[in-house]
């Protein structure tokens, strides 16, 4: 009898996983056979790569075990770089997304696969290589991702078995005078894997400059603009989506578009904040350049051990008193560890020695007057360009689990004391604290779909904890405390407010609204629009709540 009770069942749950379409899976019947692999390479001229994870060899064990002791060896004392990841077309900067599999701190015997990252990515270097991918995958029902240099903290660039667009190869800039209803004026038009130093290069080339990240690496076209895109123009200029002019794209149907105020205006405005990975696929971006201009930066840092009251006193007076300098254009980096702080860089784009010294006297003096040792840089730069070059560290990955919060303008105004207080509470906790200080609506704020969060807000913070490479509990552990605890805390400060959707915690709770705000049911409509069938995918995405990746990695539409 219950033996008949499950064969009568059998049908009936594979009717309703038929129905479900989940996206095809390595192994699985459905994935095409090594010919139909074979001769999808052919058709795109040999671009097909085969994902080896860099962690091979680390590993004896395993499909893709390629044990080297001395490559390895490199690799591990290479892995912060951020350049031992990005010219690979795999590897994702979050290494949680690989989810330990291949992870060069396991033990060589600890099995080396593909595990959760893509199965394969194409090479790149055309419209129509995109539009035979597109077609391929979709013919096969084959999940797709887009990944340019793998920045990404939300893992929005690595997918498991999937086939990635990589971009990185797309390197041709062009200077042109443009014109349009909406603006006249320099600008450049950067192909999609152009990253932070080729565009600044590319400025400095013509005596301008474009709105990049504080780290040089990430990708200009990708993630960082479509997400919004902050650097030390920001306060001077605005966001990275407030520069763009125009997009190249091609579509989920395969159509090769122009995205702009005027042409298909829905998709650039979706483009322009709306989130990377989720509207199109983007070939080039066209940025505004703007004049080359004096700048003045500095650096400052110091700590205290013992009693930390003073220490956080200094932090609160810096905070609250370079606000009238972000609204003069300057933009700070800050963080504190324990009770350390350090600012690497604050800069005034447009802005000389005199004032930059007069907006930080006030720090300046409460540390002298609580005796507190620091060190400090002040200069003066012909250009931004020279500034950047000498006051901006070299970025590493970032080795830790994060989360993110915009604080609104109005909170550091009106209450300094409890925002101070909490960050202390967080910093006691071992958990790193970063703000990037800035002015986002210093002017006329273009019409894009920037989370207006940004307009608001005179501080983005990132929370951190150190990432540990042996220990999936221990790193879950901390992205509960993240979710629960911490990010908790700075929204009780910043009650409907929002975060920076690429510097956010991936399991941050309404998402929808955190990340994009007023403008999430518009950007469904544009999603659906272009995308009906859902091509794109990346986690927090909008319309990514349709789909669930399981825990095996799969791909499946939310019941
Ligand atoms: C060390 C470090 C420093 C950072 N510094 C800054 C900073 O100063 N300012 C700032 O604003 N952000 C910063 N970020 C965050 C950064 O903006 C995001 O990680 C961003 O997603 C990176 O974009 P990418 O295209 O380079 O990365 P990827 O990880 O390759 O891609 C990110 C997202 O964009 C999508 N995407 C990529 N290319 C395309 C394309 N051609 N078409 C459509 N979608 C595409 C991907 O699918 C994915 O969803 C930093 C991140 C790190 C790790
Ligand atoms: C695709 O073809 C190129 C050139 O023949 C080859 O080097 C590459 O390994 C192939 N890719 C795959 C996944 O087989
Ligand atoms: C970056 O990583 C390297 C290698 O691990 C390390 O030596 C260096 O101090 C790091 N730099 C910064 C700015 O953290
Ligand atoms: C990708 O293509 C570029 C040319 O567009 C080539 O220079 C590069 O070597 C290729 N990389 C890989 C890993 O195939
Ligand atoms: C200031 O600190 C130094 C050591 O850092 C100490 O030698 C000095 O006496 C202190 N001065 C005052 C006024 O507390
Ligand atoms: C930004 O600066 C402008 C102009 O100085 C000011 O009116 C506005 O209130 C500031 N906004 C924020 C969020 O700091
Ligand atoms: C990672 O977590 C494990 C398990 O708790 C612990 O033994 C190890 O010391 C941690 N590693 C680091 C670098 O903290
Ligand atoms: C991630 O790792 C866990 C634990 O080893 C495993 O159960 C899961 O299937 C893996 N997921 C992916 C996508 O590889």
């Amino acid at each position: 009898m219950r033996r008949q009770g499950l064969f009568f069942l059998v049908p009936l749950v594979l009717g309703i996983q038929a129905c479900r379409s989940c996206r095809c899976f390595p192994n699985e019947p459905c994935w095409p056979s090594l010919q139909q692999w074979s001769e999808f390479n052919t058709t795109l001229g040999g671009k097909l790569i085969g994902t080896v994870p860099i962690g091979s060899v680390c590993h004896t064990q395993g499909g893709c075990a390629a044990y080297d002791a001395a490559s390895c060896a490199d690799l591990i004392s290479d892995w912060a770089f951020p350049v031992t990841h990005y010219e690979t077309s795999s590897s994702p900067m979050a290494s949680w997304f690989a989810n330990f599999s291949c992870d060069p701190f396991l033990a060589p015997n600890a099995p080396c696969n593909i595990g959760s990252v893509q199965w394969f990515a194409v090479n790149v270097s055309t419209a129509e290589d995109v539009q035979k991918t597109i077609r391929f995958t979709r013919d096969h029902n084959i999940r797709l991702v887009i990944r340019n240099t793998g920045h990404d903290y939300l893992g929005k660039s690595t997918a498991p078995g999937a086939v990635a667009l990589w971009t990185h190869y797309l390197k041709d800039t062009h200077y042109l005078e443009y014109t349009s209803a909406h603006y006249n004026g320099p600008a450049l038009r950067l192909g999609a894997g152009i990253q932070g130093f080729d565009a600044m290069a590319a400025a400095h080339a013509q005596n301008k400059v474009v709105v990049t990240g504080n780290c040089a690496s990430v990708g200009i076209a990708g993630g960082y603009t479509q997400g919004g895109g902050h650097g030390q123009l920001a306060s001077r200029f605005g966001l990275a989506a407030d520069q763009a002019l125009e997009w190249e794209v091609v579509t989920a149907d395969g159509q090769l578009l122009t995205a702009s105020p005027t042409e298909n205006a829905d998709l650039y405005w979706a483009l322009s904040g709306g989130g990377g990975g989720t509207y199109a696929v983007v070939l080039s971006v066209t940025v505004k350049a703007h004049p080359e201009m004096t700048t003045t930066s500095a650096t400052l840092a110091f700590g205290v051990t013992g009693v930390t009251t003073q220490f956080w006193e200094v932090v609160q007076t810096f905070v609250v008193d370079i606000l009238p300098l972000l609204d003069a254009g300057a933009v700070a980096i800050w963080a504190v560890v324990g009770s350390t702080f350090s600012l690497t860089p604050i800069s005034l784009p447009g802005g000389r020695h005199d004032q930059l010294q007069k907006g930080l006297a006030s720090t300046l003096a409460l540390l002298e007057r609580y005796n507190i040792s620091y060190t400090y840089d002040i200069q003066e730069f012909p250009t931004f360009w020279a500034s950047y070059e000498a006051m901006n560290p070299h970025s590493n990955i970032t080795e830790a689990q994060i989360g993110g919060r915009l604080m609104p303008r109005s909170t550091v105004e009106s209450d300094p004391t409890t925002l101070i207080a909490t960050l202390r509470s967080i910093a006691e906790e071992g958990v790193v604290v970063s703000g990037v200080s800035l002015n986002v609506s210093r002017s006329a704020v273009p019409w894009n779909a920037v989370n207006p969060a940004w307009r608001d807000a005179a501080i983005s913070f990132v929370l951190g904890t150190t990432y540990n490479y042996t220990s999936r509990m221990v790193d879950l552990q901390c992205q509960s405390l993240m979710t629960d605890s911490l990010i908790p805390r700075l929204a009780a400060l910043s009650p409907g407010g929002g975060a920076y959707l690429n510097e956010a915690d991936w399991k941050q709770p309404d998402w929808q609204w955190v990340f994009y705000g007023v403008h999430y049911p518009m950007l469904e409509l544009v999603k659906q629009k272009y995308d009906p069938d859902h091509v794109f995918y990346a986690r927090t995405a909008v319309g990514s709540e349709w789909w669930v990746q399981e825990e095996d990695g799969r791909l499946c539409p939310a019941l």
